[in-house]
């Protein structure tokens, strides 16, 4: 069988741990997809720099040369940001190319277009990675549960925000300390603003209502309060009355079912809840279905070992769709639902 090329694009926090699973484990791999997997090129911004257990020659700072080749099979996006990510994607799709990414700002503001875009090339669109990092949560949501109705999704979904809130709590740390902790441990965004201002816990509340409730949800519709104002003292009072203080990202499904909510905000949360006992950088998410009732999904939501871990698993699924000459489910058909940010609360 042909070796499937993929071309990775980004080789930080995220990038560096998928090239080294993928050679690490290619002997796996392959037979898990029916056909090897090769590296194909690697797109960075600074092509001089040494990545320790990366072929030089694979090396390139010209993304968009890569995704034209016109012999990759797969591209992984873990650059971040919206451009030009959006563009490297749309292209990869009109090159043949099936996409994986763990773009959740992206997602969260263009998702539909980019699902647009592979259906019309008749490429796959994965994107595990881009929620509660190595926690399985969007297929079950786009597969698993397909067949249920969910009405709510609730949980932690920032690893950076929790991981500060709980050394605030835990060892009294303070804020900016806990913050520069997160952020070497390879926790936090680029910009770690997108963490602590909350637009990153809005934004993968945005992608799980969207595949949850079967709508679309941008991020701009999502209120968002994030934890700058949360102060030692209000954890400190906080644990006085039994709670700990936690980013909670709420997804609900009017009683009605004709409108949805979307919100992130600090919250306490008593002791003796299951959240309170996240610690540190995982997540954990509540899912209240219909005829399921209520599942729990917990696990390291981010770094760079976890969320490669979920794009791994969706680089297989995509190769073998591929080696099956087929696409995955993509968008279920959806009903665009009005977004009320704060619902009835
Ligand atoms: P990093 O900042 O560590 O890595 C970004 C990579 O993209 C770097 O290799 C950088 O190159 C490269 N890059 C930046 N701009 C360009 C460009 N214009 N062309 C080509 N390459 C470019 O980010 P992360 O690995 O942490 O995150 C990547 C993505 O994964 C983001 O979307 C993020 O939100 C998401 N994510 C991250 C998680 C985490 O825990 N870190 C968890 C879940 C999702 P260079 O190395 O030369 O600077
Ligand atoms: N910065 C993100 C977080 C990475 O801390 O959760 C995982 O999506």
């Amino acid at each position: 069988t042909r070796p499937l090329k993929v071309a990775l694009l980004g080789c930080g926090v995220v990038g560096t741990e998928v090239a080294r699973i993928m050679t690490t484990h290619a002997d796996d791999l392959a037979a898990r997809i029916g056909a090897p997997v090769e590296l194909a090129g690697v797109a960075v911004r600074r092509p001089s720099k040494v990545r320790e257990g990366i072929d030089p020659s694979l090396i390139t700072s010209d993304a968009t040369a890569l995704v034209k080749r016109g012999d990759i099979d797969v591209v992984v996006e873990v650059i971040g940001g919206i451009e030009p990510a959006r563009t490297l994607i749309t292209t990869a799709f009109e090159h043949g190319a099936g996409v994986v990414s763990a773009n959740k700002a992206l997602l969260a503001e263009d998702g539909s277009a980019l699902h647009a875009a592979a259906e019309k090339y008749g490429r796959d669109l994965y994107y595990e990675a881009a929620v509660a990092g190595a926690i399985p949560l969007v297929r079950p949501l786009r597969e698993s549960l397909a067949g249920d109705k969910v009405n709510r999704v609730l949980g932690i979904v920032n690893g950076t925000t929790n991981f500060i809130l709980d050394k605030m709590d835990t060892s009294g740390a303070g804020y900016s300390e806990a913050l520069d902790e997160a952020t070497a441990l390879g926790y936090a965004e680029a910009d770690p603003t997108a963490d602590v201002e909350g637009f990153d816990a809005a934004a993968k509340a945005a992608i799980l209502a969207g595949i949850a409730f079967h709508t679309r949800v941008k991020i701009g519709e999502v209120h968002r309060e994030g934890i700058t104002e949360v102060t030692a003292a209000d954890i400190a009072s906080a644990r006085r009355m039994g709670c700990t203080v936690k980013l909670l990202a709420i997804c609900e499904r009017a009683a009605d079912g004709r409108s949805v909510t979307a919100r992130v905000h600090p919250a306490m949360i008593p002791l003796s809840h299951p959240l309170a006992s996240v610690r540190e950088a995982y997540n954990a998410v509540f899912v209240e279905a219909e005829a399921a009732g209520q599942l729990m999904f917990y696990g390291p939501g981010a770094g760079g070992s976890p969320t490669a871990s979920a794009v791994l698993g969706d680089l297989v699924a995509v190769c073998r769709n591929i080696v099956g000459a087929t696409t995955g489910p993509g968008e279920s058909a959806y009903t665009r639902l009005p977004v009320s940010p704060m619902g009835d609360v």
